[in-house]
């Protein structure tokens, strides 16, 4: 319905009276745009004379007419000599229920993984959770405050989108000394953690509609990477010996998705014949293995384990590190590390698809790796990291009384416990409530009926102290709902 001049005048006394915060001109140009859109300033209507509008509304001009040139660059109104017309706009939608755009979110998000809750670190065993409270805050705190005193405001645009060249140099030294992979730092790409990075690969090395192999079970990541891109894919069940390639594969996949230094969530270790079988497949089908690295700098009783990528030269695999878990996550710096040939290849898309970033962050990572307290919290983390696994070992001996079977204890930050037929989805919902965050090992299967039951404890964030009297109270909910299950 069209509104006269009394009625405009007393809507827009009205929005002035019940303005909160609002500057004066922005409740007039806000009033006069709704009553546009709505249709109740018709288009060609002629707004009463601004001096005379003013006036009726105690207002300066200045302030009205600032708002009707508001409206004007806008294209609400046309204004000229003759005053100020309503232009002409598209008949107004109305805006009944059944003209509301319904959400609908594409399909294929229905095959992502479950969402993950991990945020406080506070919250006792949650996978993948550093010891936050051991990182030397101080230090970095300084070490960020020389980066930018000394580079100051040229930190503050876009960087390289491969990365910062002194945090990419470093990178490539540390691999060579820790994880036998020799790369030079044009192969090293810096991205936003792990999931970025295999996003990256993602992109770089599939069609939408090919096949990806994961583990079963397996990283959410790389479920929701490949899900989100378009590919399909396929569980490939793990053992003791990490990823069972399959006998005779039907298709074989574009991409590989494989942790094999250790297996995650399980924790194997994937032997040297799995690999040269894997290296075998992937160089036969032409397909690319992507290598999720994520923890492999935590290793108990034995050196760490070689990374595949540097097992034979020019072997088709990426490879994924982040400091995710040797930092603390929410620096969001993980890396990619390409075979040289690859890295030149994708140097244009990589520009395209990436925007650097993070850049006084990933110049005070390169100084803290270079200084060599990297590794000195590296060594001081998996001294720590080894007790606590020892300690909730002998914990869960002591307090679970259901049969179990154990893995993972050769490395990382998490300990799986499969126990048979146990509602463990119900187990962590439940734990929760009493500030502990395992997760339950069926979620990590694509079809988590088929899966094993357990939790994955993570012992990163949580001293031994606390490591009895939580497992007491995880062992009353893993009785009760065995229990509600029979
Ligand atoms: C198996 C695995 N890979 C990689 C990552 C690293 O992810 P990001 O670097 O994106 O934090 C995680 C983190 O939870 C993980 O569990």
């Amino acid at each position: 319905m069209n509104i006269d001049n009394e009625a405009l005048c007393d809507e827009l006394h009205r929005g002035i009276a019940a303005r909160e915060g609002e500057t004066l001109q922005r409740v007039v140009y806000r009033v006069l745009r709704e009553l546009i859109l709505a249709g109740k300033l018709p288009a060609q209507s002629r707004l009463p004379g601004s001096r005379e509008l003013a006036s009726r509304l105690a207002l300066s001009r200045n302030t009205l007419n600032a708002a009707l040139e508001q409206l004007a660059t806008e294209g609400y109104l046309l204004r000229n000599r003759r005053g100020n017309q309503v232009a002409l706009l598209p008949a107004p939608v109305d805006m009944h229920a059944e003209n509301v755009p319904e959400i609908v979110l594409p399909a294929s998000l229905g095959a992502l993984p479950p969402a993950t809750r991990r945020e406080s670190p506070a919250m006792i065993f949650t996978p993948g959770m550093p010891a936050v409270n051991y990182f030397p805050l101080p230090l970095w705190r300084r070490l960020l405050d020389r980066t930018m005193k000394e580079e100051g405001c040229l930190l503050l645009g876009y960087g390289d989108s491969a990365g910062e060249w002194p945090l990419r140099a470093a990178i490539a030294r540390h691999l060579t000394l820790s994880r036998g992979i020799h790369c030079a730092a044009e192969q090293v790409i810096i991205t936003e953690g792990a999931l970025e990075g295999l996003q990256l690969c993602t992109q770089l090395l599939s069609e939408r509609g090919q096949l990806a192999w994961v583990e079963e079970p397996g990283y959410f990541g790389a479920r929701s990477a490949f899900v989100s891109a378009g590919l399909h894919i396929e569980g490939i069940p793990v053992d003791d010996q990490g990823m069972r390639l399959p006998a005779e594969p039907t298709v074989p996949p574009a991409l590989i998705f494989t942790s094999p230094s250790h297996q995650f969530p399980l924790g194997s270790l994937m032997s040297a014949s799995r690999r040269l079988a894997l290296l075998k497949f992937a160089i036969e089908h032409k397909c690319w293995i992507i290598e999720d690295d994520y923890d492999s700098e935590f290793r108990y009783g034995s050196e760490p384990i070689p990374a595949m990528l540097g097992m034979l030269p020019q072997s088709p695999v990426v490879y994924l590190g982040t400091f995710s878990k040797t930092l603390f996550p929410s620096l969001r710096l993980g890396f990619v590390v390409m075979p040289p040939a690859l890295a030149r290849a994708a140097q244009p898309a990589i520009q395209a698809l990436l925007r650097g970033g993070h850049r006084a962050e990933q110049r005070a990572l390169a100084r803290f790796i270079e200084d060599g307290h990297y590794a000195r919290h590296l060594a001081a983390m998996r001294r720590l990291y080894r007790n606590r696994q020892q300690q909730l070992g002998d914990a869960l001996r002591q307090t679970l009384t259901l049969p179990y079977s154990l893995s993972g204890e050769k490395g990382g930050m998490h300990l799986t416990v499969a126990i048979d037929a146990i509602d463990d989805v119900r187990i962590a919902d439940e734990a929760r409530r009493f500030q502990m965050a395992p997760a339950a090992l069926s979620r990590f299967y694509l079809s988590p009926s088929a899966g094993k039951t357990g939790l994955v404890l993570g012992y990163g964030n949580t001293s031994s102290s606390q490591y009895i009297p939580a497992l007491a109270r995880l062992n009353g909910l893993i009785t009760r709902f065995q229990r509600a299950r029979e």
